[in-house]
């Protein structure tokens, strides 16, 4: 004992460490942050760069026995899954870590955006966070591809075809992010770089700069209404605020830390020992176009919006759209500096957050079920639906269904939806332009010529009558 003492005081002398450690935990907090229950607003930041390092040392785990090459890859993951032992287990840790970290700064994002605490004097802890969460975003999309399975490398090829659409850098910006002119080799050791060298490297020295910058300024105190920021006067406030207030982040502001780390940590162990790991899917095959590229959960919402959007919007959606968020994010700060922060005051800040997650549930749930392709899945028609339909009525919902129209066309609510719903076809347009649109196909539909007699087509343009209403 008396040993690790004297080698413990030694280092501590030596480094010279004391004043380091004496002002970060000596350091001053807003009386309601450190003795009332406010203070567990404010445990979200400090669970994130636990989660960074959480994740790592699982990637680091993972990097031992992963090959970065597209013959190996799959296989090492497989490997990893079946013979070594634990494997399995910390490539869980590693998608969980990865789930909760990227939940989290959302969280963290939504409740510094709520209480106004990007706000003077704090606007570039707000700004390095917003350059926190891109990279923890690229993280994760980078991270996908690195599964080297079917969904992984699909949806960096249908990220990399949306790049290729911005204007002007469209072309480069593609070649950027596969490497090349198509999705192979150099596209994974590009991203396996990306993934464990620069992008924690940049995570790092952002985050560095974003907790200095949180000593610096200081914790935002909780707001209240009818108190707002004024930038005259702020820091003199504040500063006394702190000074007679008494708290200090040790012990009064960290056991709250302590306790939610450890929370976050049991769930993130919970969900890896009851989910396992996330794939690898099949492995991926560039002949099987109808790959159903799935991302994680987290860019779900995102091609759901890419899939439902009208053609026309696609440049909005796809470029547009990223840029003007990034953007407004990065200057929120700058266009509202001052004036009040508590929520009550800025109904404005409640109903954005309200809306973007209202926004983001309904995309994710629509993304969760595959239709940006065809739906192999569907159910033919029920027969209590089909009451009352003529013969040829019937045996057209049958042909439909056969011939796999109702993988991409919907009626009744039954089908995919990857082509417009034809419940009421034959009210939009006449019968022989169904029959002349189905044989010589639209755009993204095949030609049917070749495959459809005139009788079956004659029956499913008699279905498709029933299905909207009229006569058949
Ligand atoms: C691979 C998916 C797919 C399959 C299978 C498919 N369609 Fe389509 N269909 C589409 C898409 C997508 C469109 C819209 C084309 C566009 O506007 O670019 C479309 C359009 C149509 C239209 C024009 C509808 C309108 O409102 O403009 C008709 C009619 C149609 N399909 C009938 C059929 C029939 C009948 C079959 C089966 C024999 C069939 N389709 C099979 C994808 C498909």
């Amino acid at each position: 004992m008396r040993i690790v003492k004297r080698v413990g005081g030694w280092l501590y002398d030596r480094s010279r460490i004391s004043p380091i450690v004496q002002a970060l935990l000596s350091h001053k907090i807003p009386p309601e942050v450190g003795r009332s229950r406010k203070g567990w607003f404010y445990v979200f930041g400090q669970a994130l760069v636990f989660l960074f390092l959480f994740q790592v040392v699982t990637g680091t785990g993972l990097a031992m026995a992963y090959v970065p090459a597209p013959a190996f890859a799959w296989d090492s993951l497989r490997y990893l899954n079946e013979e070594v032992f634990w494997g399995a287990f910390l490539r869980a840790l590693h998608f969980f870590g990865a789930s909760a970290m990227i939940l989290l700064t959302f969280v963290h994002l939504s409740r510094v955006f709520l209480t106004g605490s990007y706000k003077f004097p704090r606007e570039l802890n707000w700004m390095s966070g917003v350059i926190l969460l891109f990279l923890v975003l690229a993280m994760a999309f980078t991270g996908q591809l690195l599964r080297w399975d079917q969904d992984g490398v699909w949806t960096v090829m249908v990220a990399a075809q949306f790049a290729g659409r911005t204007p002007l850098v469209g072309e480069y910006l593609m070649q950027l992010i596969l490497a090349g002119e198509t999705l192979g080799g150099g596209t994974l050791t590009r991203f396996f770089a990306l993934h464990v060298v620069i992008l924690p490297l940049l995570i790092l020295v952002v985050m560095g700069f974003h907790i200095y910058l949180v000593f610096q300024n200081g914790i935002s105190e909780p707001p209240r209404a009818g108190r707002p920021v004024d930038k005259e006067s702020y820091r003199a406030w504040y500063a006394k605020l702190v000074r007679e207030g008494g708290s200090t982040h040790w012990p009064d502001a960290a056991w709250r830390e302590l306790v939610f780390v450890a929370f976050v940590l049991l769930a993130v162990f919970a969900f890896a020992l009851t989910l396992g790991p996330q794939g690898p899917g099949p492995a991926p095959d560039p002949t099987a176009l109808e790959a159903d590229p799935r991302p994680d959960w987290y860019f779900r919402w995102y091609y759901a919006l890419i899939w439902l959007k009208p053609r026309v919007l696609d440049e909005v959606v796809l470029v547009w759209f990223p840029i003007f968020l990034g953007l407004s994010l990065l200057a929120l700060p700058i266009l509202f500096p001052d004036g009040e922060r508590a929520p009550s005051r800025r109904p404005w800040a409640v109903f954005a957050v309200g809306m973007a997650l209202l926004f983001w549930g309904t995309l994710t749930a629509f993304g969760l079920r595959p239709h940006w392709v065809p739906n192999f899945e569907t159910e033919p028609l029920p027969a209590e639906q089909l009451e009352g339909a003529s013969a040829g009525a019937r045996e057209g919902a049958q042909v439909f269904f056969d011939r796999g129209c109702q993988f991409c066309h919907q009626v009744h609510g039954h089908g995919g939806i990857y082509g417009p719903d034809l419940t009421a076809a034959t009210r939009r347009m006449p019968p022989e332009e169904i029959t002349i649109r189905t044989m010589i196909g639209v755009r993204d539909m095949p030609a049917y010529y070749e495959v459809l007699t005139s009788e079956e087509m004659d029956r499913i343009v008699a279905y498709l009558r029933w299905a909207a209403g009229g006569d058949e």
